[in-house]
């Protein structure tokens, strides 16, 4: 069965709908292992696309990155702007999608945000572009055989479809999709996990919905037309299946590809 991307998952108002600042909050471990594998030094120049709430653009700052944080949401952008003012973080910010970045960085790192970008090839390219010579971009990105994508199936249920040639996000979790969209340049990766813990399979459901915008999205559609039980109820089995607390717990891992790609100094 293959990932249905969400279809307004590239919608900014959608990414402002759920409660993502919960989700990502969970999701800070990823942030820190990307800034990691940027390897990041004082004053290193660094761009983070699709920052979000700012996990990753946050981290790379407190590790002395001059860094800058893009966004195309402007209700997640403004929560990452008042964590940096609460910290005292100097980051500069890009209120911008992937194919309008501007500048040149040491570092361009993505952690599940260019993978939302519509046209993936546009958006490897504005990495690119936006990477200096000698620099490095770090993209991390869920997997289409993991938890995620099967949370994504049970829910594309519910959703209306795809826009035609839709490109499910992740495609930039597959190895050999980032290889051609980042040719010449070499790609290296990993895959990773990340872990998510549940009191209970409906805990657990009810926290994916509260939090996916794009569901939330439909809620109205949802329950008017009685499914919205369902979806909660088909989520909640994917957690049961995936689960490997052993017990009535929910203890899942998420994969996801950490892809390292060098850009020659010429
Ligand atoms: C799953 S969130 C990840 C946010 C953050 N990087 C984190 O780790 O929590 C996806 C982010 O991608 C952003 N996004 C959506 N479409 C985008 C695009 N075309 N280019 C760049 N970012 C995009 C959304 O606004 C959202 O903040």
């Amino acid at each position: 069965m293959t990932d249905t991307p969400p279809p307004s998952a590239t919608s900014t108002s959608t990414w402002a709908a759920g409660d993502y600042p919960a989700m990502a909050r969970r999701l800070t471990a990823v942030a820190d292992r990307v800034v990691t594998a940027a390897e990041v030094a004082d004053g290193t120049t660094l761009l983070d696309v699709g920052c979000g709430t700012g996990n990753a653009v946050l981290a790379a700052a407190r590790r002395g990155a001059l860094a800058t944080g893009a966004d195309p949401t402007p209700e997640l952008l403004g929560l990452a702007v008042e964590r940096a003012r609460a910290e005292q973080l100097p980051i500069a910010w890009q209120p911008a999608a992937a194919d309008g970045l501007r500048g040149s960085y040491d570092r361009v790192v993505t952690v599940f945000g260019a993978m939302y970008a519509p046209d993936a090839r546009r958006a490897a390219d504005a990495l690119v572009r936006c990477c200096a010579p000698g620099g490095r971009i770090v993209s991390a990105a869920w997997t289409p055989d993991g938890f995620m994508a099967a949370t994504n199936r049970a829910a594309s249920r519910y959703l209306p479809p795809p826009p035609p040639g839709g490109q499910p996000p992740t495609r930039w979790g597959d190895l050999d999709v980032l290889r051609a969209l980042f040719a010449p340049l070499a790609v290296s990766a990993t895959v990773e996990q990340v872990r998510f813990e549940f009191p209970s399979p409906v805990a657990a459901a009810e926290f994916w919905v509260r939090t996916a915008g794009h569901l939330q999205a439909e809620r109205a559609r949802l329950i008017a037309d009685g499914s919205w039980t369902a979806l909660h109820h088909d989520l909640a089995a994917v957690f049961t299946e995936w689960n490997r607390s052993g017990g009535a717990d929910i203890v899942v891992e998420a994969a996801y590809l950490l892809a390292v790609v060098d850009r020659p100094l010429n």
